[in-house]
Parts: C-alpha cells; sequence; structure tokens
C-alpha cells in the first residue's frame, strides 16, 4: 500500500537522521550535562568526592540571609535530597558508602551559600526586574555559591546538584569548577491551559518542579477559557458553580491558588493569572447578563457571544472581579488575553448595532472591541498592576499603557510582528514558536531550540525590547495523563533559548547534554519522554 510504504520511508529518513546526530560522537559534553548552558564554565579535571554523611549545604557566615530564610533553608533540603537521590533509595537502591569508593579524589564538605543584598528577600516574590544572577566557585575545601539575593541562588543550587555525578562505584564526584551565570531573557514562561482540560494541583506543582529544574521563571496560568471556569471567585461564587466542569471537583479554591503560588515562589517562579476577555468566555455564564445574547434575525437564538461591551453593568463587574484577582495574584501583572474575538454574535444584537451608531463606529467592530478593552485596561491599571496581552490588542490599535507586554503568538508573519511591536516601543514576549501542544514525528526540540528569538528587522533598541517567551502548552489534548511526558523535555530547549546566550547553538552537544538532562529529571520523578534511542541509568517506574 502506498500510504503505508511512504510512512515507513518517511519515518526510516527521520531515524537516519535522528541518529547522525545521535551518534556523532560517544564523547560527553565538555559542559557535562548542564541544562541550560550557563553563559560561563571553567571546569578543570580535578575532581572531588561528596559524602551524603558529611556533605552540607550551608549559610556562609558573610551571608546576608540565615538560618531562617525558610525559602533558602527549604531549598537547601531539596537540593540535598536531589544531589543524593534520596527518593531513588526509597525505592531499594543502596547508597554508597565512602568505604566502597572507587575513587581516591579529596573531599568536599561543604557548598556555602553567599548572598550579598542588604535585603535577601527571602520573604518577598520574584519579580520581572529580580536578579537571578549568580557565581559558583568550587574547590577544596568548600564550594562557594553568591548571588545578590535569594532568586540568584536558587538558579545557583539547580547547576551545582547539575555539577554532581555518580560513578560506578555510586560516589558522588564534582570537578573543580568556575561558573558565571546570569539569564539573557528576564521572560521565560511555561503557559497551562486549566479551562480545557481540568489539571490537579499536585500536576501543577510538579510542572513548578520541572520547570526550576530548567530555570523558568513564569507560570503563565490560562486558567479560564470557553470550556470551563476552575477559578472559584470569592465575590461571584457563580462563576464556577455554574462554569466549571465540576462545581466541588474541578476548581481552584482560594486556598488551591495560595498553596500554588507559594510552591512557585519557594522556586523563584512568578504566577501569571490570564483572564482572558471579551473572547474566550463561554464558560462566564454564572453571571447574568453579562455575555452578549445572539440573534437569528429578530429572534434570540438562545446561544450566547462574548462579553456585551456595551453594558455599564459590565464595568462594575469587571471592575469587582478584577479588584479579586489583583488582591489574590501578587503579581505585578495580569494577563488580560483579547485574542479571537468573534464578531458574529455582536453583529447580530440590535442592541449592540444601536450602539455602535450611537458612538459612530460605523460597521468596524475592532472599535468595539478597543472600546471595551480599553475600558478593562483602565480598570486593572486603577488597581497598579500592569498588564499583558496577546497581539490582536494591539493589531487592534487599542491604546495601551507604555509598559503593557504584548505576546506574539501568531507563527507566519511572528518576525514582521515583532518588528512592528517594538517599532511602537512596546515590551514584546515572543509565544509563536513554542506552541509545545503541536506534536509531530521525530525531535522536535531542535526546531523550537534553533528558534533565535531577535532575528527580526529592527535596531539594537528594539531588541532591547524582547524581554522572553514562553513554552505554551495548550489543553484541547492534554491533561494529567500525559501532560508531563508532552511538556518536558521539549519545553527544556526553549529554556535553554531563553537562558543560555545566543551563541549557544551546537545541536549535537545540546542533544548530549539534554538526553542527561531529560534522565535527571525522570530520576527526580518526572516522566519527561526520550530524545530517541537510549537509555537511563535510573529508569521511570511509573507512580
Ligand atoms: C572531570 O574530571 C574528570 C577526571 O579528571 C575528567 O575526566 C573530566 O573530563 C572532567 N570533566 C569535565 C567536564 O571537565
Ligand atoms: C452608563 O454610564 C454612562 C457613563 O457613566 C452614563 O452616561 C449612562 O447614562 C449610563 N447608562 C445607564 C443605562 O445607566
Ligand atoms: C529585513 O529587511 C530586509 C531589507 O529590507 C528584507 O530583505 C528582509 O526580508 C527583512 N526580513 C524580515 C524577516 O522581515
Ligand atoms: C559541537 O559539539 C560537538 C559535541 O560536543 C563537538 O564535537 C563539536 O566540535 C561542536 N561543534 C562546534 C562547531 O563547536
Amino acid at each position: 500500500m502506498v500510504p503505508s510504504a511512504f510512512v515507513v520511508v518517511t519515518a526510516l529518513l527521520l531515524r537516519l537522521g535522528s541518529a547522525n546526530l545521535a551518534d556523532e560522537s560517544e564523547l560527553p559534553s565538555e559542559y557535562g550535562s548542564l541544562w541550560p548552558l550557563p553563559q560561563s564554565v571553567n571546569t578543570s579535571p580535578e575532581l572531588y568526592r561528596l559524602s551524603e554523611v558529611t556533605f552540607q549545604i550551608v549559610h556562609s557566615p558573610h551571608s546576608t540571609a540565615s538560618v531562617g530564610c525558610s525559602i533558602l533553608d527549604n531549598a537547601f533540603r531539596r537540593y540535598f535530597a536531589y544531589i543524593f537521590s534520596v527518593s531513588a533509595r526509597s525505592e531499594g537502591w543502596a547508597p554508597a558508602t565512602s568505604e566502597t569508593s572507587g575513587s581516591s579524589a579529596e573531599e568536599l564538605r561543604e557548598l556555602q551559600v553567599t548572598l550579598t543584598a542588604s535585603d535577601p528577600e527571602c520573604t518577598q516574590h520574584p519579580r520581572s526586574t529580580s536578579s537571578e544572577a549568580y557565581e559558583i566557585s568550587v574547590a577544596q575545601p568548600v564550594a562557594i555559591l553568591k548571588s545578590e539575593n535569594v532568586w540568584g541562588a536558587l538558579r545557583g543550587l539547580e547547576t551545582f546538584s547539575q555539577l554532581v555525578y555518580e560513578d560506578e562505584y555510586n560516589t558522588h564526584l564534582v570537578n573543580k569548577t568556575e561558573i558565571v551565570d546570569s539569564p539573557r531573557f528576564a521572560h521565560r514562561g511555561v503557559l497551562l491551559d486549566t479551562s480545557r482540560h481540568y489539571l490537579p494541583v499536585k500536576v501543577i506543582l510538579e510542572t513548578l518542579d520541572a520547570m526550576s529544574f530548567n530555570k523558568f521563571n513564569v507560570f503563565h496560568w490560562h486558567i479560564v477559557d470557553d470550556p470551563s471556569f476552575p477559578y472559584q471567585s470569592i465575590t461571584f461564587p457563580e462563576l464556577s458553580a455554574q462554569g466549571a466542569y465540576h462545581p466541588f471537583t474541578h476548581i481552584y479554591t482560594l486556598t488551591d491558588v495560595q498553596i500554588i503560588i507559594e510552591y512557585a515562589r519557594e522556586r523563584g517562579i512568578r504566577v501569571i493569572p490570564e483572564f482572558d476577555t471579551p473572547g474566550h468566555t463561554q464558560s462566564w455564564k454564572g453571571q447574568s447578563n453579562l455575555l452578549t445574547p445572539c440573534y437569528n434575525g429578530e429572534k434570540l437564538t438562545g446561544s450566547f457571544g462574548p462579553i456585551n461591551p456595551t453594558l455599564n453593568t459590565t464595568y462594575d463587574f469587571i471592575n469587582q472581579l478584577f479588584k479579586e484577582i489583583s488582591w489574590v495574584f501578587p503579581d505585578e501583572y495580569i494577563h488580560l488575553g483579547g485574542d479571537e474575538v468573534n464578531f458574529d454574535c455582536w453583529k447580530s444584537n440590535p442592541r449592540i448595532t444601536q450602539f455602535m451608531q450611537k458612538q459612530g463606529f460605523g460597521t468596524d467592530y475592532r472599535k468595539l472591541e478597543s472600546f471595551y478593552i480599553q475600558k478593562v485596561l483602565d480598570i486593572v491599571a486603577s488597581n497598579l498592576k500592569g498588564y499583558m496581552v496577546w497581539q490582536e490588542v494591539f493589531d487592534n490599535g487599542v491604546k495601551i499603557k507604555p509598559d503593557t507586554i504584548v505576546e506574539v503568538w501568531m507563527e507566519s508573519n511572528m518576525k514582521a510582528e515583532l518588528s512592528k511591536v517594538t517599532l511602537a516601543g512596546f515590551t514584546t514576549i515572543l509565544a509563536a514558536p513554542w506552541y509545545l501542544d503541536y506534536i509531530s514525528y521525530g525531535q522536535d526540540w531542535q526546531k523550537y531550540y534553533r528558534t533565535e528569538p531577535l532575528h527580526f528587522n529592527g535596531t539594537a533598541a528594539q531588541k532591547k525590547l524582547v524581554i522572553g517567551g514562553e513554552a505554551c502548552l495548550w489543553g484541547e489534548y492534554v491533561d494529567a495523563t500525559n501532560l508531563a511526558s508532552r511538556l518536558w523535555p521539549r519545553a527544556s530547549a526553549v529554556s535553554e533559548r531563553l537562558w543560555s546566550s545566543a551563541e549557544t547553538t551546537n545541536l549535537s552537544d545540546a542533544y548530549k547534554r539534554l538526553s542527561k538532562h531529560r534522565c535527571r529529571m525522570v530520576r527526580r520523578g518526572i516522566p519527561a519522554e526520550p530524545l530517541f534511542v537510549g537509555y537511563c541509568d535510573y529508569e521511570y517506574k511509573g507512580l
């Protein structure tokens, strides 16, 4: 049969292509398993041994943080467990003692963590301007990790844990190493969609863990959309009572949201909620007189369209809802959506037609959309929040504040759009090349990896306005059963593109490091899918 023969040949070709990459050299990367690659790494052949019994991660006496800075104390415990695979042992894995060690290397006794800022931000939330820079020096007798504040320390702890490896006797070893590191882009996000499928809190927390292994720092929470409204509002409980898939089991309570925000904070991750309007709001039916009733000629059809922008009550509602959201979510930004508004229902409604005439909008429904969004933007700004929007809001000429972040998601004209948005002076982030919900055969991580966010026509000043990007996992075909394996390690390709230098482009070196990084995620309990043929020392054993 022709089709199947074609499939076989294609698969073979793909196999050959991938095999070339995998087999280029059996030698490991000179950067071991570091992911994303730090800005500067100097490794020497000198080796040190770490003993689970004596090794400690401690505050340096010179640090401006000390015991009681719980975000760091917790991170010390977490990374100690990752380094010595404490959880792997509980599954019957026996640790090596120093007596059975095959290495005569000297012992590294401590990792000392030094924070230098007068306020190391132990109790704060990470911000878009927070420094994540750090330096690591691994040398006898102690290793030093230095950063301004807790956020850099968290990134450095992850890097230190990636430097430690085991030899065949299960001895933990680390090379003498100097690292100086900071991210290339400040905004490195993962978008999860909890409307198309409900994601249990545990799955979101697991994703936050995996994000921290990849130095992502923004969780873009696309929390509600057409299919369901799982956010349980304090002010408007009817929204989830009527809009969630189930009013008790498929919701996020205030406590759930607070648990997620705190878990993210402890990993240096901001939580930016998205309440997309005026389209994508079919599930907002719990609020009466909010959605536009659609007509067929003179008659009501019984169905509803986007939010009704002609009623004053709409803005009273929006004002109260966003006041609550601004209080519940501490980040300085809220994502207001604004994408893909379907005008058909607005066009069918005689009262909207009347309003259009009164306002002098003619038949340009984009003007009506702008009228609505303008009001919402003013309401959100009055709550002292900044906002992010999808690119349509900019494209439709809505007046936006100078500090608005425009998210570019349409892949076909992405470079032209980046030029336009930045020429207009707006900050932007890129999502278009990284829609991870689109799947294909083979190593598509390479495609994500190759994308260079600054490859568009623009001045240096314009390029400065690109502050990062997001890996987006839309939820049509994703729920708790396949989220982790679909996201990881494909999103890792995005994390290195956004963290590491623009010159970090060697695919075969990336393959070597990413294969190991993927096995490390597996070992830490994340069922990240394989890149290609191979194995991990510690395979995933299921739940
Ligand atoms: C670490 O040290 C070992 C032993 O000297 C050496 O073989 C290896 O190449 C070093 N690793 C790196 C990344 O330099
Ligand atoms: C809606 O608000 C506007 C501006 O405050 C006001 O002029 C108008 O009369 C109000 N309409 C209704 C129906 O209350
Ligand atoms: C950038 O500008 C050059 C010269 O005007 C043009 O040839 C090229 O197609 C542009 N590239 C993009 C990606 O727009
Ligand atoms: C890319 O990485 C591979 C494997 O680490 C290395 O052998 C090769 O020399 C590198 N290529 C370039 C152009 O640096």
